[in-house]
């Protein structure tokens, strides 16, 4: 691994499942996946939460209070220590909209599906950081409207950042897949672009995911044992 100096690492929620986080597609332990147990256009559409705003709410204010239960696994803190030591560029694109990189220390970070622990208020267009409930229309904290939603990027928005991603993909010799099926684009086409822009390719998913196949490589297993290793090997080579 001593060749690489400019790395782009792509998490999804694979990463997390291991924190006791649903994943969206593939359930895992038996446990049926998000999309399962939720109708994606009643509560990941902004078509959605028109139709009924109180729904959309309800289910982001438990997700937000799940997750601050939740803590960084071995995954997180190995991406964290690779963070911490990595001389080169570096970004952690990830479209989990929780906070465990960040809780794990990693600072590179970059939430491209944005994130629950903020709300948006759609009449100024700031972003508070928000812990509590937005079902009952708290005022936002920068202007007092009452239209503050969830900062979580849903199907048919424009993911954040895109310019930033692209520039890092750009410069990065190497690009790591972890945790995601690659069912979502544009994300699931970072892998193409990377590789077409001249990057060694490396996959780490629980299974075979849509589009490992794109891949130089893929490493199968749990994120808590393949990406600590994968982090051991890169330091090792640095
Ligand atoms: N270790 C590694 N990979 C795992 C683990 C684990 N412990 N558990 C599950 N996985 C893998 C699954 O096999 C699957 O391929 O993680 C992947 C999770 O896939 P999805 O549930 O589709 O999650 P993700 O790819 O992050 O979804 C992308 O879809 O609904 C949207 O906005 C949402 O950001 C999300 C986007």
């Amino acid at each position: 691994m001593g060749q690489y100096r400019n790395i782009v690492i792509l998490t999804g929620a694979g990463v997390s499942a291991e924190s006791g986080i649903d994943t969206f597609r593939a359930g895992t332990d038996g446990q049926p996946s998000l999309w399962e147990q939720h109708d994606v256009e009643d509560v990941a559409t902004p078509e959605g939460f028109a139709r009924d705003p109180e729904l959309v709410q309800r289910f982001y204010d438990m997700r937000r209070a799940a997750i601050q239960t939740k803590l960084p696994n071995p995954a997180h803190d190995a991406l964290a220590r690779l963070d911490a030591a990595w001389g080169g560029d570096l970004l952690i694109v990830t479209q989990n909209v929780d906070d465990l990189h960040e809780r794990a220390g990693a600072r590179r970070v970059l939430h491209m599906h944005g994130e629950h622990l903020k709300a948006w208020c759609t009449a100024c267009d700031v972003r508070s950081p928000w812990r509590g409930s937005l079902a009952d229309y708290p005022p936002c904290p920068a202007c007092q409207a009452r239209s503050l939603r969830p900062d979580v990027v849903w199907f048919g928005e424009m993911p954040y950042e895109m310019n930033r991603i692209y520039a890092a993909l750009r410069r990065a010799d190497l690009f790591v897949s972890i945790g995601t099926s690659g069912a979502v684009y544009p994300a699931a086409g970072f892998v193409r672009d990377a590789r077409e822009l001249g990057a060694h390719t490396l996959e780490l998913n629980l299974e075979r995911s849509q589009g490992s196949h794109l891949f130089h490589e893929s490493r199968l297993g749990p994120a808590s044992q393949t990406v600590p290793s994968w982090v051991d090997e890169v330091l090792a080579g640095a």
